[in-house]
């Protein structure tokens, strides 16, 4: 019998107490590897981590010390670290004729700072001399919406093509260091769970869509796939970019969303 392909790795997933997070545990879990879940939310956290048979830490991702004492606790209740999924974010939409400066940061300090924070822990961590010390890869999530243009979503659009944008500098920079870390990003389309409902939700609150169901219609027709995405094809995904079998894949951004974005 064959290995499972991250057996041994040890991977911590940001914002995994539920929804895309709560998927790639599981299916990091699936694929070998012991997951910590972090997020702000402990008992859904610990629940999921329960069930996978990982551990948990309460991690602000937008919070520099929340970051260090996070991953050191996560070294050391799992003994290292190979793999960090930068999940956590937040949708907020607005027209830009109601944007509040706000709202507007909020969702770039969960988003591209937290995510950069995380790049910067993960890099300390699994680089030479780092507690974990031996390398390994980080997948960002970003969002199709940093590839495509859709009504009141600017300030998460551009937020998420920051996400894309730091991926790459990462990548180079890594590279440039010898960290041995690569750094990739996972662009998913709309998945219809509880932030894809939001999503519709706001459309429709905002008077861009008659019902959530035509805002849902409209980004199906703009999917050559004909459908929204699943969880598991976003974890797949994921999957593929913690493990070997993309060990020559660095800097990318990896649209999972049926062609949605081109
Ligand atoms: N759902 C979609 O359709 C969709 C599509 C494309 C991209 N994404 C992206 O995928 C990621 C996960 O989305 P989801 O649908 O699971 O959303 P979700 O809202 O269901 O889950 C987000 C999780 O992040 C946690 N979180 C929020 N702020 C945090 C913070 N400061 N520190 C730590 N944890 C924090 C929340 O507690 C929650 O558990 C997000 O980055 C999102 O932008 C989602």
């Amino acid at each position: 019998m064959t290995e499972p392909e991250l057996a041994g790795r040890k991977a911590l997933v940001t914002g995994g107490a539920q929804g895309l997070g709560k998927k790639f545990a599981e299916f990091l879990t699936a694929a070998g590897a012991t997951v910590v879940v972090a997020d702000l939310q402990d008992d859904k956290g610990k629940e999921v981590a329960d069930a996978v048979g990982g551990a948990y830490v309460h991690l602000d991702v937008t919070d520099d010390a929340s970051w260090e004492a996070g991953i050191a606790s996560a070294v050391e209740q799992v003994g290292g670290l190979d793999i960090l999924v930068n999940n956590a974010g937040i949708e907020i939409a607005s027209l830009f004729v109601d944007l509040d400066p706000d709202v507007l940061r909020r969702i770039f300090d969960v988003n591209v700072v937290g995510t950069s924070l995380g790049v910067k822990h993960a890099f300390r961590t699994m680089g030479p001399g780092g507690a974990a010390g031996q390398g390994g890869a980080v997948i960002n999530i970003a969002s199709v919406a940093a590839t495509i243009a859709f009504p009141a979503l600017s300030a998460y659009s551009a937020s998420k093509s920051a996400v894309d944008r730091l991926t790459r500098v990462a990548a180079m920079e890594s590279g440039k260091l010898g960290l041995g870390v690569r750094v990739n990003c996972v662009c998913p389309g709309l998945v219809p769970n509880e932030m894809g409902a939001g999503l519709a939700n706001e459309m429709t609150r905002l008077g861009l869509f008659p019902s959530p169901e035509e805002a849902v219609a409209g980004v199906v027709g703009l999917t050559p796939s004909g459908r929204l995405a699943t969880e598991e094809e976003i974890a797949d995904a994921v999957v593929f970019l913690a493990s070997d079998r993309s060990k020559f894949i660095n800097g990318v951004a990896l649209s999972v969303d049926g062609g949605m974005g081109m």
